[in-house]
């Protein structure tokens, strides 16, 4: 790894194995809602990707797995051959463009409501524990409810859901994928003893709950090889009502698993001052520095001047921008002027339509 290197900046290469990234701005993964019938990306979608292909690399908004792997509303899919098609559509628009792109794979778990799951069935999870607050829908805002735990051969069936996942993501023409292990979903609520309380090989020591992710890490692998893989891990982020009682322990169990696979990248939701830390050392990006093998993606917060001296200083390799990329289609061209940059506007996140969407203005537009 490079480190301590001032020559190194957000405009530097980067050989994510043999993914020439041709620059560090990477576009972080961000949930949209404007999938078309059957889940399906479809044209405005493939416009939102093709703005951003100056990105180093994008990543693709949560894409479920599974028809029981979805938690909201008009979230594509990568399980079908409509999806698969739809995605190939983007894939390859964004490669004419000059992009690479990764899909991120995803199952929310208990982070889902009926009306969204196959024949109005409950949610499953790793423990019946139901979620504090609610979830949007359709119909708005509603409560969550208590899920179902999934049984021991169950979560076979899961982990053999990702590897067709990321089969299919291969089928799509991406670049490669990243397993969305983070933000109170499926996998981290695998990992975080709040939300695990299994008593079978799944639950109990932190490397029982690490044990579903390098399942799946090493079925997608087995798609895809490492290099091309990526895993986001959220260690203190509270968001959906998740917590653990030992970050640092729990996630050097995790680290320490996911090293022996060689994997792309880590990607890293970075802990927040807010963040409650019950126990343990802050298992911030320089915790993760020292443990991970690889190279080391951090995200949360940054504007050019932070990610630059994180890069320079060798903290980490690549850094991602949420927001920022949502609002700012050409990024990287921005910040190599240090051209003003739009405003993201919160309302038409998760909705409306092109508005918000594919209507933010390129530098002087
Ligand atoms: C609209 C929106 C949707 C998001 N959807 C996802 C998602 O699908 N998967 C994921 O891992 N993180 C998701 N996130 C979290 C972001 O990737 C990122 O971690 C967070 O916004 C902090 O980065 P930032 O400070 O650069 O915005 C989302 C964030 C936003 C704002």
């Amino acid at each position: 790894m490079t480190k301590n290197n001032r020559t190194v900046d957000v405009f530097s290469p980067f050989d994510l194995g043999s993914v020439h990234l041709p620059n560090r701005v990477v576009m972080a993964p961000m949930t949209r809602n404007r999938a078309g019938p059957g889940d399906v990306p479809g044209q405005i979608s493939v416009t939102y990707y093709v703005q951003r292909a100056s990105a180093g690399l994008i990543i693709t908004e949560g894409t479920q797995v599974s028809a029981q792997g979805q938690g909201y509303a008009r979230t594509p899919g990568i399980y079908s051959d409509a999806q698969v098609a739809g995605w190939k559509t983007v894939t390859d628009a964004v490669r004419s463009a000059g992009g690479r792109i990764f899909l991120q794979l995803w199952h929310v778990g208990r982070i889902s409501h009926p009306s969204v799951q196959p024949n109005g069935a409950v949610p499953v999870a790793p423990s019946a524990l139901k979620p504090a607050g609610q979830i949007p829908t359709a119909q708005g805002l509603q409560d969550f409810v208590t899920p179902r735990a999934l049984t021991t051969a169950e979560v076979a069936t899961v982990v053999e859901e990702f590897r067709r996942g990321a089969a299919c993501a291969k089928r799509a023409g991406f670049d490669g994928v990243e397993l969305h292990g983070a933000n109170g979903y499926l996998i981290d609520q695998f990992l975080r003893d709040k939300t695990n309380r299994r008593n079978d090989r799944y639950g109990g020591s932190a490397l029982n709950r690490a044990r579903f992710l390098i399942e799946v890490v090493e079925a997608i692998v087995g798609e895809w090889g490492a290099e091309r893989v990526g895993v986001r891990l959220a260690p203190t982020n509270p968001f959906n009502d998740i917590a653990d009682s030992n970050p640092a322990a729990t996630f050097s169990v995790v680290v320490n698993e996911l090293n022996r696979f060689g994997l792309g990248y880590l990607h890293i939701v970075e802990p927040l001052p807010t963040d409650p830390i019950a126990a343990g050392e802050k298992p911030d990006i320089r915790f993760f520095r020292r443990i991970w093998r690889g190279a080391l993606m951090g995200n949360k917060g940054y504007d050019l001047a932070r990610a630059n001296t994180a890069l320079r200083e060798g903290t980490v390799n690549l850094v991602s921008f949420a927001t920022l990329f949502l609002a700012n289609p050409d990024l990287p061209e921005r910040f190599r002027r240090g051209a003003a940059l739009n405003a993201p506007d919160r309302p038409t996140f998760y909705k409306g339509g092109e508005k918000g969407y594919i209507d933010y203005p390129p530098i002087g537009g």
